[in-house]
């Protein structure tokens, strides 16, 4: 990365589903679009949850259990590593995630999970969102132990919800020198459109992917390949510079 010794550096990371593969988890676009054999529209929607919850139930219960078969791997724990080191250095960093997994927590760090998080289930009529990992029955709806009415959903945006966090994904885009995407397609909105924002405001671009995104632009600095390689080596280089 470019040396900016003596000017306060910032750094903003995306994240998608390419920064987890590596661990295990399935990417979404890897398999023509379908998520586990679904349609998206059949599981990841506000109207497939209204016409038929005991799918969308089974198809979010399956992969929080998946989520305990797998760990972090060395990008998230050198994310983890950079967020600790830049906090050392009053150094900037932001981590944002479009993934529901919780690896990046489970390596250390802090993040802003703009499409919610499998380990959170919400209550739909008291608004309770509790942390719960245990409750993995596919067939069996949990109660909410607030109001006590089986109305649990997965805390996860669904397509035509609003994603989370946005006001402070702003802050953070007005105030980076730096901004690092990986592992995402750059199809998806508003994350896809975070690339070109911090461009737009002057911050220095960086790209990892297996493939280029839909989103590249000449000006980001494209490193293809894994993630658990590319990853821990351009952290090195920041820490270096
Ligand atoms: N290392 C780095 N990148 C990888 C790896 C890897 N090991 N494996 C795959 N990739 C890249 C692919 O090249 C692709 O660009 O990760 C990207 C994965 O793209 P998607 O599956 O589309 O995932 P993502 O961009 O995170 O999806 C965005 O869409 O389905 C919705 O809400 C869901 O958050 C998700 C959003």
């Amino acid at each position: 990365m470019r040396s900016t010794r003596g000017a306060q550096r910032s750094l903003v990371v995306l994240t998608g589903a390419g920064v987890s593969a590596d661990s295990g988890v399935p990417t979404f676009r890897d398999a023509g679009g379908l998520w586990e054999g679904h349609r998206v529209e059949e599981v990841a929607t506000p109207e497939a949850w209204a016409r038929d919850p005991r799918t969308v139930w089974r198809f979010y219960q399956l992969r929080r259990a998946a989520l305990q078969e797998v760990e972090p791997n060395a990008a998230h724990l050198a994310l983890a590593r950079l967020e600790r080191e830049c906090a050392a250095r009053g150094e900037g960093f932001t981590l944002i995630s479009q993934n529901v997994d919780d690896l990046h927590e489970r390596a250390g760090s802090t993040v802003l999970s703009m499409h919610g998080s499998l380990s959170h289930l919400a209550c739909e009529l008291c608004g309770n969102v509790i942390l719960d990992t245990q409750s993995l029955d596919p067939d069996r709806f949990v109660p909410c132990g607030a109001c006590g009415q089986e109305a649990l959903r997965p805390d996860v945006v669904w397509f035509g919800e609003l994603p989370r966090c946005l006001d402070e994904i702003d802050a953070a885009l007005h105030g980076a020198t730096h901004f690092l995407s990986i592992g995402t397609s750059g199809l998806v909105y508003p994350a896809a459109g975070l690339l070109s924002a911090a461009r737009s405001l002057g911050a220095e671009t960086w790209v990892n992917s297996l493939d280029p995104p839909e989103n590249l632009h000449p000006r980001d600095r494209f490193h293809p390949g894994r993630a658990a390689d590319v990853v821990p080596a351009l952290v090195e280089r920041w820490l270096a510079d």
